[in-house]
């Protein structure tokens, strides 16, 4: 599928099983979506684009490319988003930060905006939304449909596990959209949690339950 790529890579792979474990506590659960979200960044930013910089060396003076500042805004969708901020800061630490927060309705599973703040001069800029979780799509389409209405046209959407039905309804709805996901797992049970997953992502990162 064209602008969807699952980074298959055994450090990844290493840390998800981690990730997955029950026994996995707060903490590491904690550093290890940061760590994976470094680690699926470097993949995601590969075609961020460059500004030249001069730039003195002990040696001489030379040309280097470098990421312009306001080029790059990442987006959380809270909770659960949150979560992955420090591990995009960890490579690129003037990203600005947005925040949409949404949940799903426990009977519906209709994702629920009630929060959204963005940077000044969002539309101009490339905004990454982040979500650990892409289950059946519902909150990943909604943000992105509430970056479009505000005026952005270069969205990358950043996930750590992914449904096959996410991708599929995330794609069909929004097919110019980039998706990156760390892994993609088998199916959606009867209440729309990914299998095998790693359960609910917020009370996970947050120790609600
Ligand atoms: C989880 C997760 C995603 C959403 C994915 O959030 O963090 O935002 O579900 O599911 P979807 O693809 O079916 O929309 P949740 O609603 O549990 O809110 P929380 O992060 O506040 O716990
Ligand atoms: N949200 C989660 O946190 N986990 C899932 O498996 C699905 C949605």
């Amino acid at each position: 599928m064209q602008n969807v790529t699952i980074i298959n890579h055994p450090l990844i792979s290493h840390k998800v099983a981690m990730l997955r474990d029950h026994n996995t506590n707060t903490k590491q659960f904690r550093e290890l979506v940061e760590e994976i979200t470094t680690l699926v960044t470097y993949e995601a930013f590969k075609d961020i684009p460059t500004v030249t910089k001069e730039v003195t060396t002990p040696l001489e003076t030379c040309k280097q490319q470098v990421i312009a500042d306001n080029t790059v805004a990442v987006i959380p969708i809270l909770r659960a988003g949150l979560g992955m901020v420090n591990g995009v800061h960890a490579l690129f630490p003037t990203a600005k930060v947005g925040h949409i927060g949404m949940y799903r309705d426990e009977e519906t599973c209709q994702p629920q905006e009630y929060y959204c703040k963005l940077p000044n001069g969002i539309e101009n800029m490339i905004a990454v939304v982040l979500d650990p979780m892409l289950a059946t799509g519902g909150s990943a389409i909604a943000a992105v449909d509430l970056l479009k209405k505000r005026g952005v046209t270069k969205i990358k959407c950043m996930h750590i596990i992914a449904a096959p039905e996410g991708i599929e309804k995330l794609h069909k709805a929004h097919p110019d959209v980039q998706i990156y996901c760390a892994t993609c797992d088998r199916c959606l049970n009867q209440n729309s949690y990914i299998l095998p997953g790693l359960g609910d992502a917020g009370d996970r990162l947050f120790g609600t339950k």
